[in-house]
């Protein structure tokens, strides 16, 4: 594998293999794999999670959330002088808040949901949680026929602390297979789901949606958007509003009036609003901001791109402001059009600030490689927020918009 850091390799190796086979083993340990090793001298620095009653971040391993000095906390001393914090009586005698959001006509228990491609294709991932618990789970994106994506190095880690480039190039088992053998698990799991689909030109688009129209279950179909057109110079879909529009259009016959459909729209346009606006106009009942930003490593030793690929997409914390604001101008322009957000959500504050600056819902992505257990973590801290703040989710939507000047 390589790394831009190469004397790195060997702790990533050690930390990731003895974390997650501690994982598997006792079922309780996070694992803070590759990403958060990126920090530092490379040495694994142990877990990381939010304090339950204030959401500042801690190190498990090293202790407490001193600055948990919230009203519903009661700070107490250890012995060796460190102050800890436990939630009071006042907040433990609070009740659940009520997480359920509407995204369009779709009713969602809360609006925590793991985001396409960083959750599996099915069930994996239920052994670190009650796939029910959460909002939904987008799987990772479908086409027609199986697909095997591009060659490795496909994953790296960046320096910047909990994110990554990827160029995996959309490997899936096609429609077919995939209801076949991982779709059944995940309903009887009772996992609400959401069903991504992608194609190289509309007609593999069509075909995908064609294919996908027959299979039972799927509560919304989320439309990767970010897919290079072959017929079109491998343009985006997602970069160009007429073909963008006319694609959902087409889609939109073949998924009927009854289904929701989400266009996953890329990060890198000019004109986000405007985009948008196009995929409104295609009949799509959200959409969702965003998929990864375009970038590339260079291997200078080797004197060429570090993916296999060359280009890739960068996800994870460094995204997160960028997204944010994304969000934000699409929600002040078009109130009317719900907005799925993705990217850099690690915590429940993330989710927060996404759900105030205009989203319905927010997808836990690149989180989910370091944990398996992070988007229920997010979940877990927004209901703890929501409680200690006597809110609920569909209160904080937007809440933040105010004009800019
Ligand atoms: C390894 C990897 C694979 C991904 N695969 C898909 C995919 O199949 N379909 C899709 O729409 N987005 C895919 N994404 C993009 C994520 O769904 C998400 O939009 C993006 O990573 C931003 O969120 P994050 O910063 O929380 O990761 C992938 C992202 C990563 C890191």
């Amino acid at each position: 594998m390589y790394l831009k850091r190469p004397g790195r390799c060997r702790d990533i190796q050690r930390s990731v293999r003895t974390n997650y086979a501690s994982a598997s083993q006792t079922g309780a340990r996070v694992l803070w794999f590759v990403l958060s090793i990126t920090q530092g001298n490379g040495v694994f620095h142990g877990t990381e999670s939010g304090c339950s009653v204030c959401m500042h971040w801690r190190r498990e391993n090293v202790q407490p959330c001193a600055a948990c000095l919230c009203r519903f906390s009661t700070p107490y001393s250890l012995a060796n002088g460190v102050t800890l914090s436990r939630p009071s009586p006042e907040h433990s005698r609070m009740t659940d808040p009520d997480l359920s959001v509407q995204v369009g006509r779709l009713s969602l228990a809360n609006p925590i949901m793991p985001a396409s491609g960083t959750f599996g294709q099915g069930a994996e991932f239920a052994d670190y949680g009650d796939l029910s618990e959460l909002g939904a789970i987008v799987v990772k994106s479908l086409s027609a026929h199986p697909w095997a994506g591009n060659a490795a190095p496909r994953v790296l880690p960046l320096d910047e602390p909990d994110s990554m480039i990827n160029a995996v190039g959309l490997p899936n088992p096609g429609v077919l297979r995939w209801s076949a053998s991982h779709l059944p698990a995940l309903l009887r799991l009772g996992a609400r789901v959401v069903a991504s689909v992608w194609g190289h030109t509309a007609e593999e688009f069509i075909e995908a949606a064609t294919l996908l129209a027959a299979v039972e279950g799927p509560i919304a179909w989320e439309i990767n958007l970010s897919c290079p057109n072959l017929n079109r110079a491998n343009e985006l879909f997602a970069h160009n509003v007429v073909l963008l529009r006319q694609l959902l259009l087409e889609l939109r016959s073949v998924a009927g009036p009854g289904r929701q459909m989400w266009a996953k729209l890329s990060p890198a346009v000019p004109d986000i609003v405007a985009i948008a606006a196009a995929a409104a106009e295609g009949s799509a009942d959200a959409v969702t901001i965003a998929n990864t930003i375009p970038g590339m490593l260079v291997d200078i030793e080797r004197r060429q791109p570090a993916l296999a690929n060359g280009y890739g997409g960068v996800s994870g914390r460094i995204i997160h402001p960028v997204i944010v604001s994304l969000v934000y101008q699409v929600h002040m322009a078009i109130p009317s059009l719900p907005v799925v957000a993705a990217g850099g959500v690690f915590s429940g504050v993330d989710a927060i600030e996404f759900l105030m600056a205009g989203a319905s819902a927010v997808q836990v992505g690149t989180a989910n490689f370091a944990d398996p257990r992070a988007t229920h973590r997010v979940l877990n801290e927004l209901r703890e927020w929501c409680r200690l703040h006597e809110t609920n989710p569909r209160d904080l939507i937007g809440a933040a918009q105010s004009p800019i000047r």
